[in-house]
């Protein structure tokens, strides 16, 4: 059966879960507080490249399911279930995640709920929040405890959104266990077709479905540096991690999924979802429980660190006069996210080191030329590579990855390639007669 829905945020995450939801036959209202956020939307455009996003969105804003509003009045009145999928980014200086933005739509929201409503959360947020909510909204709202907060967390990943909203791994949802309430049923309604395909559907309580969110995130990162860490070894003992990953991936236990070595993760989950996390287990009292999560921050950075030695020694030990060629700036590929981009991070340093550095990205440079205004950006491949010393892969996009190495021949000063995300053929390019380096690579 069609409900009525409302999404607060318009990002990645609540932009996708609204044209979803309407995708799934529901009406759906988005709200957000900005204003050029919404023109675009409201024309079926999303405000950032997410492959097929922008046709799920035209199909339902064209079939009068999806609308768009700033106003919080007409959510209330439009609706009885209410999303919210605004950010919690990391707070400035501390590791803690800043959970205004979501306190900021229950403050805004409660006063105008009348009738019995559920707010189901999808923000990754520090334990214990949505309890907080809870309370707060039971204070606020018109309809006083009958407005329920429940939990239900998001795993879609940039790039692959839309499929991981409509066809998700599973289902999670906490809920308060000593007052259930609807939100169960009402779970249960929005998300009938999901559920009809066989998708996992984990009931809970708020505090569990809260953690799986950063446990799941957590292990990810953790998975990384990992491999990461055995690439550090792969290095000093003159192995290959590549080879290394494909071995013990075979075990089923271990996988081979998010064992790729390279520059290490970023983007805006990942990296501030660990140090969260960190910082509620020592709220908590629980912070030796999750010191080792600082350790897999530190791998993760020092893989910056190891690309810029590695540019360094290719240009014969110092970065400074040096022509630097990059070949990627988004977080990762599908995406125009430069969100803590190692690839950008490390565009940065080696500039700041001294050499001139020209970025190229297939989707990501306006977004990248507002954060790193003062580095160089070419609109192709070969103009980014004009003159280059070495150039350096650091996003792998299929348009890199597909890469004929004659096609840059005859632009570049040396042929000389890193490759940040072990995703090219080290054969391929050195029998073209480049020198190639992978990271943790023979
Ligand atoms: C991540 C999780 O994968 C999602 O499940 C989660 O919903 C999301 O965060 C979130 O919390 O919202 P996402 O940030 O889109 O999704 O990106 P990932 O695919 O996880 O990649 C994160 C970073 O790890 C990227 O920089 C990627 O290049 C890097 N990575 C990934 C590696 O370095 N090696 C790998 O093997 C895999």
């Amino acid at each position: 059966m069609a409900c009525r829905i409302a999404v607060f945020g318009t990002g990645y995450l609540g932009a996708t879960h609204a044209a979803c939801m309407a995708e799934l036959g529901h009406e759906v209202l988005g709200v957000d507080i900005d204003q050029a956020k919404l023109d675009k939307l409201a024309a079926g455009e999303a405000p950032f490249y997410e492959p097929g996003l922008d046709d799920v969105l035209k199909a339902n804003v064209d079939s009068g399911r999806l609308r768009f509003t700033s106003s919080y009045k007409e959510a209330a009145d439009f609706a009885d279930i209410h999303f919210i999928g605004v950010a919690t980014p990391q707070k400035r200086g501390e590791f803690a995640a800043d959970v205004t933005y979501v306190d900021s739509v229950v403050r805004t929201l409660a006063p105008l709920l009348t009738r019995p409503a559920v707010i189901f959360g999808k923000s990754t947020v520090p334990v214990g929040t949505a309890a907080r909510l809870s309370a707060l909204a039971h204070d606020i709202a018109p309809a006083g405890e009958a407005v329920e907060v429940a939990w239900n967390p998001e795993f879609l990943r940039e790039g692959f959104a839309v499929k991981d909203t409509l066809h998700p791994d599973r289902i999670v949802l906490g809920v308060d266990t000593n007052r259930p309430g609807r939100a169960e049923e009402v779970a249960r309604e929005v998300y009938g077709d999901i559920i009809a395909e066989g998708v996992p559907f984990v009931l809970t309580d708020r505090e569990t479905a809260e953690l799986v969110k950063s446990a799941a995130n957590a292990f990810l990162a953790t998975k990384i540096s990992f491999i990461n860490a055995m690439a550090e070894v792969c290095e000093a003992a003159g192995a290959d991690v590549t080879q290394l990953a494909d071995a013990i991936g075979y075990d089923n236990r271990i996988g081979r999924r998010f064992l790729n070595a390279g520059i290490g993760f970023g983007g805006g989950c990942l990296p501030k979802d660990i140090r969260a996390f960190m910082a509620r287990a020592g709220e908590l009292g629980a912070n030796h429980a999750l010191t080792f999560l600082r350790e897999v921050d530190s791998i993760n950075m020092r893989r910056r660190a190891r690309m810029m030695e590695m540019t360094r020694d290719a240009v014969g030990g110092s970065l400074i006069g040096a022509t630097v060629a990059i070949l990627g700036a988004a977080f990762k590929p599908d995406s125009d996210d430069i969100r803590d981009s190692p690839a950008l991070n490390i565009a940065g340093q080696i500039q700041l080191q001294g050499a001139s550095v020209t970025v190229y990205d297939p989707k990501a440079i306006e977004n990248s030329r507002r954060l790193f205004p003062t580095l160089d950006y070419a609109s192709d491949m070969r103009g980014a590579c004009k003159g280059a010393d070495v150039t350096l892969v650091l996003t792998e996009w299929d348009e890199f990855r597909s890469l004929d190495p004659g096609y840059l021949d005859a632009v570049v000063r040396h042929r000389r390639i890193i490759d940040g995300r072990n995703c090219l053929d080290p054969a391929k390019w050195r029998g073209s007669g480049w020198s190639y380096r992978g990271m943790g690579r023979r």
